[in-house]
């Protein structure tokens, strides 16, 4: 089942789920499962034509049919037709998005997973659909690289595939000239280099007429290397992923009779009766009662059932377990946290931007994910980095990037169950990007003697922040001033991080385009969380203009226990603007302040902020007192009465 099946297969009918597979559909070991990626015209349907063709491994007449069919037309014999023509026949039972097509040679079997276009291959390789053990990579002799080869290249080198072969195509348009090959070989290996990627080899060939794909080709004799398939039966079959942990992927629980039967999918390792089995995320154990078929068997299978099959089972104890979880070894379980980092490839026209939240699928399970950051972004056509932090990852790019989702989900990382590995991003009903988990990431606690509550013993009071948001002259600074001489005098610790003073020094390497905001108030965050962290009650006066990086401020506060409240420093512009102290709002309606708050930048005014200000029509001093109480609220909760009256 593909990862995608929420959003492109019907909803699992409320049956019996369908009985583990017979042990005759797994592959042999030694099958190999290939993937052929190229531009849509260099003649991937031919080659696979062909290659069934001259192994025979057409169905009974299939071939006749289209030679007579062509013949009619006073065609050559298409083998891009008998591609078609097979493809045709699975339209009926395709339940996934990709095809799969078996030939055999003497030595080997092969089943090559096709996907259609550009965007299927990478949803379906990022997916696990098409969980491949080898590529072919298909270039036009021709035509020569394009921007689609250099980013299928990319992608296989994301997605971990090594057992890589160059089929330089074609060869017959180029008079089968060992130079053309040459400069391709030459160009695609420096590229592929930068990739860490290296093919097994280069081999010219040319599909239309069967040249260099079983037979050593005589139009040309200088090629001394093994032939397309010849290097493919060289392949290793990536070992079956039975040799690893078991991962259940639960996909639905059914109620039948008195029993709780858990159906999912066997992504690796396998499953016997008598296992015990850990659902994660939750940490609920059991055993494996029994193996469910239908209709049922006499006796009932005790397993094991491998990796790739679906599974009903039951258990011992009546646990409560979701679609989403993971069943898994208790000695050896997936992670469950919140926070990781992964390599993306974005597809979609809209940016993947810093601060966003959006939806993720890993499997069965479905989370929304916080974009924290976004490390390093590469162009995949070009593989040109961008470099240090950025805010987006637009269409194409790959980008390093962190990830956190609002509940802990269960996930392996480093390929080592790789269906485990792999999520998607959702852009609405369309996939953004997919990306693979590189490694989890353990939100650093404090490890000194002295933690926070001792802190506040000395104190008195405990950290937190204040994050007052407004646009510029709104007041921010002013009351700010005003709430810590309020707050020292009611014997409590606080400080003033302002947007003025902070571009001085720690952002004073930032401007004023929305990243550069996002990365001054993600410093000013951090810097904020610390002085918090020591007892200090924060006063952060930052026009922090989008609503994105405000929320990101509050859950990493919030993951840090760091109390938060968002203030709404709220003035009417045109009121900032016949205020405007520092003579800014002048500047920027002359032109000389570009993307100035208000002005030509635009400013999200708080939807539900804990409390708002209206210093039009507030005074310093009544504003100063709803302040302190709301920082008193947070510094002092035991005391806070919500009076006041106490200071
Ligand atoms: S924020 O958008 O990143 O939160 P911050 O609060 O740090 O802004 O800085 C705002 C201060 O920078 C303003 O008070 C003003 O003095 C100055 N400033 C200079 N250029 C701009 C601009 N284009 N937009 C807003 N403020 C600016």
């Amino acid at each position: 089942m593909s990862l995608l099946s929420d959003t492109t297969l019907p909803a699992t009918p409320a049956a019996i789920p369908t009985p583990a597979q017979p042990p005759d559909k797994a592959p042999v070991p030694d099958h190999l499962q290939l993937v052929v990626v190229g531009h849509v015209d260099h003649g991937k349907s031919t080659l696979i034509g062909r290659l069934l063709f001259d192994t025979h491994s057409v169905p009974d007449g299939k071939a006749e049919r289209i030679e007579a069919a062509c013949k009619a037309e006073g065609m050559e014999f298409e083998y891009a037709f008998l591609m078609d023509a097979l493809l045709e026949e699975q339209a009926q039972n395709i339940t996934m998005d990709t095809t799969r097509v078996p030939f055999s040679t003497e030595r080997r079997s092969f089943t090559i997973i096709d996907a259609p276009g550009h965007k299927e291959f990478l949803k379906n390789m990022i997916t696990g659909a098409a969980s491949a053990d080898a590529a072919v990579l298909l270039v036009d002799a021709f035509e020569g690289l394009r921007e689609q080869s250099r980013r299928h290249c990319f992608l296989l080198s994301l997605l971990g595939l090594r057992q890589i072969v160059v089929a330089v195509n074609k060869m017959d348009l180029v008079g089968y000239k060992p130079e053309v090959f040459e400069a391709i070989r030459t160009e695609l290996s420096a590229f592929l280099a930068k990739l860490g990627v290296e093919p097994a080899h280069f081999v010219p060939i040319s599909a239309k007429h069967g040249e260099g794909l079983l037979k050593h080709s005589d139009k040309m004799p200088w090629y001394r290397g093994p032939t397309l398939v010849e290097s493919l039966e060289k392949f290793r079959a990536t070992p079956p992923a039975s040799g690893g942990p078991l991962r259940l992927s639960v996909q639905d629980v059914y109620r039948f009779d008195a029993r709780r039967i858990i159906a999912g999918l066997v992504e690796s390792g396998s499953v016997s009766v008598g296992d015990q089995i850990e659902f994660v995320p939750g940490g609920k154990r059991s055993r494996v009662k029994g193996i469910e078929t239908w209709p049922q068997t006499n006796p009932p299978p005790r397993g094991p059932v491998g990796a790739g099959s679906e599974v009903a089972i039951t258990l011992e104890d009546e646990l409560f377990v979701e679609r989403g979880q993971i069943g898994a070894p208790p000695s050896d379980k997936p992670y469950e946290a919140r926070t990781f980092t992964a390599r993306v490839f974005w597809i979609h026209d809209t940016p993947l931007r810093s601060g966003e939240l959006i939806p993720l699928k890993l499997g069965t399970q479905q989370a929304e994910a916080r974009v924290l950051g976004i490390q390093r972004t590469l162009d995949a056509i070009t593989l040109e980095s961008g470099t240090g932090t950025t805010g987006e990852v637009k269409v194409h790019e790959v980008a390093e990037i962190r990830l956190r989702v609002r509940k802990p989900i269960a996930f392996d990382v480093g390929g080592k169950v790789p269906a485990l590995g792999r999520f998607v991003l959702m852009r609405g009903r369309r996939i953004g990007g997919g990306g693979v988990i590189d490694s989890v990431v353990d939100e650093p606690t404090v490890t000194s003697g002295i933690n926070p509550v001792s802190r506040s013993a000395i104190l008195g009071h405990r950290g937190c922040i204040v994050w007052m948001t407004g646009l510029s002259g709104s007041g921010k600074s002013t009351l700010a001033q005003a709430l810590e001489q309020r707050l020292l005098s009611s014997g409590i610790l606080s400080a003033i991080l302002d947007g003025d003073v902070l571009r001085t020094g720690l952002s004073r390497n930032l401007g004023f385009t929305p990243d550069d905001r996002s990365e001054n108030l993600r410093r000013a965050t951090e810097l904020a969380i610390h002085l918090a962290d020591a007892g200090v009650v924060v006063l952060a006066a930052l026009i922090s203009p989008f609503r994105a990086d405000r929320a990101l401020a509050a859950e990493r506060a919030k993951e840090r226990g760091v109390p938060f409240a968002e203030v709404f420093i709220n003035a009417p512009l045109a009121e900032c603007e016949r205020r405007d102290p520092k003579q800014l709002y002048k500047r920027a309606r002359a032109g000389q302040i570009p993307q100035f708050t208000g002005i030509d930048s635009p400013y999200e005014a708080p939807l539900a902020p804990d409390l708002e200000i209206r210093t039009d029509r507030q005074s310093v001093a009544e504003s100063v007192e709803a302040l302190t109480e709301m920082a008193l609220g947070l510094a002092r909760p035991s005391e806070q009465t919500g009076s006041g009256s106490h200071i």
